[in-house]
């Protein structure tokens, strides 16, 4: 049978990978895919750039929409990022009748309920695991290998830059910038790198999780986002005296009132196998009602890592190509017409327990008036340790685990402390998670 045509947006650090790995291993994909497949066109802005793949064989061209329209091309790959020129090159595959495979996870997040409904009305599918933790499988995992669970809760370290840095600064105490520099240059991160360490990155890859795990639309504007940039080396310090590791996580939670969808620093004990996930590592850890806690792990970016997901979506459509698309897995795992409406909850009523650290004067009372704010808010005190203020230094740092709160009533609590006299500059508050099976 002739080779599948596949038409490549974007030959940066994962369209370069993904022709490496369908190169490298064409035989073996082409025994599990029924047929051969090959990239015979690309795009990219710059067609005579060095590439970190050969591309001899393949036609390029510097406009996208001419491979979109190119009536031999039957899948196309977009790599080229973004939720602009990516959307209207999706929307335009589409309406082609081209199946497409992304590893945008801004494009799904804030595109994917438009995108799922026109693929599904032209009986192509969109694929995407390459969007969600790089190379771990999570989307196949929860979509099909979860199918018979109800999902309770996911928690996942899935920003593999954002684990970098935090992973350099506690082992080898290198600065923020310098590591962030790094991973640029190794190819993990956005093209906009605020993306990564503010939690938007990882807020659209838990929207995608989400939908997938709840069957609930796509939507990104209602998850909660806090990035890394404030954590110090010693909020990192403290929480490891107190036994944690600080992770940048998303967390998605069934409650009875509603879904949790957050993405910020949290402390989790360092037990848990997912508090040692380091590097550019991605775990995600998800409670299914029957299986109970089954967690993922893998890279989270760089070019194979990812090509590997991406291929194996290109592999999934090939064998889906001639069945009947009535029957095909659903985009968002939840037939299109089942997904629930249940409400995605503000930040003020999630419920976690807390890490605070502030800077208190070293004077009798202080802790006292502080305990006394906390007690008045239903707030209670898991462990405190008081550090001697520094040789030359007036203020003492506090640091204190409480157990669970609502979240409004510990931003009451802590904007009550920023009012006293004793206490200076602004409360350090990161969340704290168990992570238990129960
Ligand atoms: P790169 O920046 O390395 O590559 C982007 C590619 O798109 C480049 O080849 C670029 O061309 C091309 N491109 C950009 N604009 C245009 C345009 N207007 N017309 C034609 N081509 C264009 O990005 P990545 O490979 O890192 O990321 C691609 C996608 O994969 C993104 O959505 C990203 O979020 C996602 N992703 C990335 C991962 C990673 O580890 N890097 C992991 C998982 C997902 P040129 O090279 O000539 O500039
Ligand atoms: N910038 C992303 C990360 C790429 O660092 O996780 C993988 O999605």
């Amino acid at each position: 049978m002739k080779p599948v045509q596949v038409g490549l947006l974007g030959l940066g650090t994962v369209g370069g990978g993904t022709v490496n790995v369908l190169k490298r291993n064409a035989d073996e994909i082409a025994r599990r895919a029924g047929r051969g497949i090959e990239v015979t066109h690309a795009a990219a802005r710059d067609i005579s750039k060095q590439r970190i793949c050969d591309t001899s064989g393949i036609q390029l061209t510097t406009d996208p929409f001419e491979v979109v329209s190119n009536p031999e091309v039957q899948i196309i790959v977009e790599l080229i990022g973004g939720d602009s020129l990516a959307y209207e090159l999706v929307i335009k595959a589409i309406e082609n009748g081209k199946h497409v495979v992304t590893a945008n996870k801004a494009l799904i997040a804030k595109h994917g309920n438009e995108i799922f409904a026109a693929a599904q009305k032209k009986g192509v599918m969109v694929a995407f695991e390459a969007a969600v933790a790089g190379g771990i499988p999570i989307i196949k995992a929860i979509r099909e290998g979860l199918a018979g669970n109800e999902i309770q809760w996911l928690a996942g370290i899935i920003n593999g830059t954002g684990n970098f840095i935090l992973t350099e600064m506690r082992d080898k105490g290198r600065d923020f910038d310098d590591v962030l520099k790094e991973a640029q240059a190794l190819g993990y991160a956005e093209a906009d790198p605020t993306f990564d360490v503010e939690g938007i990155d990882a807020a659209h890859k838990l929207t995608i999780l989400a939908s997938i795990a709840f069957g609930i639309p796509l939507q990104f504007d209602a998850a909660y986002t806090e990035g890394i940039t404030k954590i110090t080396r010693d909020d990192v310090g403290y929480a490891e005296q107190l036994g944690y590791r600080i992770k940048h996580l998303g967390i998605a939670k069934r409650t009875q009132s509603g879904i949790e969808l957050r993405v910020h620093p949290t402390l989790i004990p360092e037990r848990r196998l997912i508090a040692n996930v380091d590097g550019v590592m991605n775990a995600v850890l998800v409670m299914g009602d029957a299986v109970g806690p089954t967690l993922y792990y893998g890279a989270g970016a760089g070019d194979e890592p990812t090509a590997s997901a991406v291929v194996a979506d290109i592999v999934d459509v090939v064998r889906v190509l001639t069945s009947d698309p009535e029957n095909r897995v659903p985009h968002l795992a939840f037939q299109p017409d089942a997904l629930s409406d249940t409400p995605i909850l503000s930040m003020n009523d999630v419920e976690t327990a807390y890490y605070l650290r502030m800077q208190a004067s070293d004077k009798p009372g202080v802790l006292a008036d502080v305990t006394r704010i906390l007690g008045d808010q239903g707030i209670s005190i898991e462990a405190i340790i008081q550090k001697e203020p520094a040789p030359d230094m007036e203020n003492a740092s506090v640091i204190m685990l409480t157990h669970k709160v609502q979240e409004q009533k510990m931003n009451d609590a802590i904007a009550q402390i920023e009012t006293l006299d004793t206490i200076h500059d602004k409360v350090t508050r990161i969340r704290v998670e168990t992570l238990s099976a129960n």
